[in-house]
């Protein structure tokens, strides 16, 4: 992604661009939002990060985020690629979940289970996209009604999401929803960073520090058992910054389960009004480092797992395993059937609302 040092430092408005065309002819654009040193390239299909373009120590600026150059690769085999995600991120066991009394069925698009909204989420839809330059900031207003019923889910969810790049060249993602009818939600977005660039290889020497003292473990098909297990003298104690790769071939049960990290965090500080920054991540090579703050209680840190060569990214190198990890801010996985977790119920009159902050620096 070729850019040159301080060309994304200027703020612009946001740039509109014809990016493919889905086969029932709906038209896909690409958005390139540029501010305080940060670039960012967003799909209107499936709110999709495509790049995201931050400076090294010295100045010169990479692609972090994982992607494809074609929209037909995001239609046909993205494992979501920075994708958008709704209605629920991450799993619901069963493929099912009773409210109010009553069972709703969902797609399983993941063995018994349904992942990430099912097999046609919110990833996979074309939003409507508005641009706005407010202030010191560039922005873009992604919009999209979900139908009663759709993909299972009860209730008609009126949702909105905006990506913000600031003067400082943070991206922020803030999330709205409303629903008719009582339903569950649990909106993220799926990026996998590597702070050395995109099919730069392994992100194990990445050092990362999550503030959390608790994760939680889950069954052999990556549902959480509803424990919330110390992380204390286990491969997930992030509390300390610590290499990426470090206790990942421990042999710790649970890392086998997810064939790597694939689990949630339970965040310290807990659900919280505002964001509340609870990870760094850092590249010493690049010195590239990002933080996030979130007003969600919990994180899915996945570390590129199933990522297996047989994919070739945005500038045609292969990924592999473990060439990018995913920091999901979000409730928990199968929360509508734990009681013991945090709700993701809405209900008519409220209003769901989430926001995460990434910003960027180097050492
Ligand atoms: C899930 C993984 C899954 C990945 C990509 C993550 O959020 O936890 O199990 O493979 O998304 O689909």
């Amino acid at each position: 992604m070729g850019s040159a040092p301080g060309e994304a430092a200027r703020t612009r408005d946001p740039v509109r661009e014809h990016f493919g065309t889905l086969d029932d002819g709906t038209r896909v654009d690409r958005w390139t939002l540029s501010n305080g040193g940060t670039r960012l390239r967003v799909l209107s299909y499936g709110g999709i990060v495509q790049t995201l373009e931050i400076p090294d120590r010295r100045g010169r600026p990479a692609n972090v985020s994982l992607g494809f150059a074609d929209l037909a690769d995001y239609v046909a085999k993205s494992p979501y690629f920075g994708a958008l995600i709704g209605r629920y991120g991450n799993r619901i066991a069963g493929a099912r979940f009773t409210l109010d009394g009553t069972t709703y069925r969902l797609p399983a698009n993941d063995g018994p289970n349904s992942l990430h909204g099912g097999d046609q989420g919110f990833d996979k839809r074309v939003w409507d996209v508005e641009p706005y330059r407010r202030g010191v900031d560039v922005g873009l207003t992604l919009r999209r009604v979900s139908p009663d019923g759709e993909m299972g889910y009860p209730g008609t969810l009126t949702t909105r999401v905006d990506y913000v790049l600031t003067a400082r060249g943070d991206f922020r993602v803030d999330y709205a929803a409303t629903t008719d009818r009582p339903t569950v939600v649990n909106l993220t977005n799926h990026t996998y960073f590597n702070l050395a660039g995109e099919g730069s290889g392994s992100v194990h020497d990445h050092r990362l520090r999550i503030d959390a003292s608790r994760y939680t473990p889950v069954d052999a098909t990556l549902i959480p058992t509803g424990r919330r297990a110390t992380v204390s003298r286990t491969p997930f104690d992030f509390r300390h910054a610590k290499r990426i790769g470090v206790d990942l071939r421990e042999g710790h049960e649970q890392i086998l389960l997810g064939q790597g990290y694939d689990h949630n965090f339970v965040l310290d500080k807990g659900a919280t009004a505002s964001p509340e920054q609870v990870i760094t991540v850092a590249d010493p090579v690049s010195g590239r480092i990002m933080r996030i703050a979130t007003t969600e209680p919990g994180v899915q840190f996945y570390s590129g797992n199933f990522l297996d060569g047989t994919l070739k990214g945005t500038s045609g190198r292969i990924y592999r395993q473990g060439d990018g990890f995913c920091l999901e801010t979000q409730h928990f996985p199968d929360s509508p059937n734990q009681p013991g977790f945090p709700s993701t119920v809405l209900r008519p009159g409220e209003t769901y609302r989430s926001s995460t902050v990434h910003s960027f620096g180097v050492r």
